[in-house]
């Protein structure tokens, strides 16, 4: 064998043996582990990995791992303080056009928070935390009741007018006793002159059950009260004075007892009832020093109903004033628990933390209504904020919540690797527990969505939000925020069984069976432009199966 041949047999051994080195390598458990280690990167390393470039929602991945968790079987509860605990890890923004009591009542039954805005007279707002605070579920604790002395005509056109969608009322006298009922087969044109005394259900013929026996369970009761009075099917509640107290109907039984089978536990305090938080704004002097009693006396009434929680929500919550606020209700009410913000940075956090509040918001200009990235130039892309926000949480001991730019539940998980929970302001807003008129454009249905710093917003009382005074009516506020529409999307029912069930799915892809296992576990890829459009349908033409 020549020189040269020796040298050809002995390159192609080496390749063999390369080849099957390779091979074996790769094929090693171990090895493949750290490939996969190497390219699939904790939140430490993989947000350190892309400095200086800040990342949100659609630029990362998650990677999936070995799992033994069933989506079904997962568990996305959380806490926001000490001692407020939800079933799941959502919470309706504090924005006039998202929260408001139907919003946080149906939040809470679903386990999670709604948030009720400030942009109402601090006794409005009182009010609204107490219609949460006292919702008896299934009872109708302030039915629509007419007096005996009315008539027929003008329960007819109070109905048109107010567009109500039943017909039975109950009727009272000045004080509120039950005098009769008023039943939908009477309510005809031919009776219009009658008064409603001639034509209604007396009292005497009534039967009717007492508010002692109801309890905190309506439903149960009103169960068993339907099934043992047969045709009846309006269960009036009277005190012992015969005071109206409520009213439950049938078919909101039935609807209830069909719908607790989907439904996850409701978000209830030790006393049984929902949960609810309030916004508060920080409130200044014509001087523009902080006005401590008014912040004083509006969170003590708030209080005083049993809120859950405050949230002293502001723009730029890494300031003196908000500081000041977060103090000064720290040390009036050490108890309660308190949600402060928005930063978007360690040392925001820090700041908060320090002041005394409980759970910080995280985000400044992600929101689908925000402008404020484009008006002021500041903010940070969503990820990157969380990510810093959240090493300095677990340092101080408190909780975060992103706030803001959460378009799907992928985006909730991805909020959820890094967070305690999210804020959603968008994805609720189209629903029809969402304060506003349905508006019909073309044959299709909205409701209005608008930013707390658009310049509508601002003066209808948020302006301090965005630290600008909304008596300020010579200078044009910069506004941060815009209007908009938003598709009427039905119930928050099914919002949030749809984003809680995608939440489930994150958790059994990475076999995470808590929320605290998903933020140990998750393992992040940067997502490219193609990366982003193969990760949406596409090549395809959608055939829709959405209810009409
Ligand atoms: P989504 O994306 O859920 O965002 O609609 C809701 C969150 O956006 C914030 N927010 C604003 N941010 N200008 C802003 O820059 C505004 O006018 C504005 N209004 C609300 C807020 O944090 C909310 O929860």
């Amino acid at each position: 064998m020549s020189h040269a041949q020796l040298w050809q047999a002995a390159d192609k051994l080496f390749a063999l043996a390369e080849t099957w080195l390779i091979r074996i390598v790769a094929t090693h458990p171990k090895v493949a582990m750290s490939t996969d280690t190497e390219f699939y990167l904790p939140a430490d390393a993989f947000f350190r990995a892309n400095l200086p470039t800040a990342l949100t929602f659609d630029d990362v991945s998650l990677a999936t791992l070995y799992s033994e968790v069933l989506p079904r079987e997962t568990d996305p509860s959380t806490a926001l303080s000490e001692t407020l605990k939800l079933p799941i890890p959502i919470v309706s923004s504090d924005m006039d056009t998202v929260t408001e009591s139907p919003m946080a009542i149906a939040m809470a039954l679903n386990g999670g928070l709604g948030l009720i805005h400030y942009n109402m007279s601090p006794r409005d707002q009182v009010k609204e935390v107490a219609r949460v605070k006292r919702h008896v579920h299934g009872l109708i604790q302030d039915p629509i009741t007419v007096k005996p002395g009315q008539s027929v005509g003008d329960v007819l056109l109070m109905i048109e007018a107010r567009r109500f969608a039943f017909s039975t009322f109950p009727v009272v006298d000045e004080q509120g006793h039950l005098e009769g009922l008023l039943s939908g087969n009477v309510l005809k044109e031919r009776y219009r002159a009658k008064n409603v005394a001639e034509v209604m259900t007396p009292r005497k013929d009534l039967i009717t059950e007492q508010a002692s026996v109801v309890g905190p369970d309506p439903i149960k009761v009103a169960d068993e009260f339907f099934s043992r009075h047969l045709g009846i099917n309006k269960m009036l509640v009277v005190d012992g004075s015969n005071r109206l107290k409520g009213l439950v109907t049938a078919s909101d039984v039935e609807r209830i007892t069909s719908e607790a089978k989907t439904r996850r536990k409701p978000a209830r305090d030790g006393a049984f009832r929902l949960v609810v938080g309030a916004a508060v704004s920080p409130l200044r002097k014509p001087d523009g020093t902080l006005d401590k009693d008014g912040v004083l006396a509006n969170v003590g009434s708030l209080v005083a109903e049993n809120v859950d929680a405050v949230a002293v929500s502001t723009a730029h919550g890494h300031s003196k004033g908000v500081g000041d606020v977060v103090r000064l209700v720290r040390a009036a009410f050490p108890q309660l628990t308190i949600i402060a913000g928005n930063v978007t940075s360690a040392e925001g956090v820090e700041f908060l933390a320090e002041c005394g509040a409980d759970t910080i918001k995280i985000g400044q200009g992600p929101g689908s209504i925000c402008t404020t990235r484009v008006v002021a130039g500041v903010g940070i892309p969503q990820l990157t904020a969380l990510y810093l926000a959240g090493t300095a949480a677990r340092k101080r001991n408190v909780r975060i919540l992103a706030d803001g730019g959460i378009a799907k539940s992928g985006d909730i998980v991805k909020a959820l690797t890094l967070a305690d929970g999210v804020i959603c302001g968008g994805l609720l807003a189209g629903c029809r527990e969402a304060p506003g008129e349905i508006i019909e454009i073309g044959g299709k249905t909205y409701k209005k969505y608008r930013g707390m710093g658009s310049l509508s917003a601002m003066k209808a009382g948020s302006a301090a939000r965005y630290g600008h005074d909304k008596a300020d009516r010579n200078r044009k506020f910069a506004a941060e925020g815009i209007e908009a529409l938003k598709e009427v999307s039905g119930s928050v029912d099914d919002a949030l069984s749809t984003l809680v069930g995608g939440v489930q799915s994150g958790m059994g892809y990475l076999g995470a069976a808590t929320l605290a296992e998903l933020r140990a576990k998750a393992r992040f890829v940067r997502v490219s432009s193609a990366g982003r459009k193969e990760a949406e349908t596409h090549d395809v033409v959608e055939v829709s199966t959405r209810k009409q």
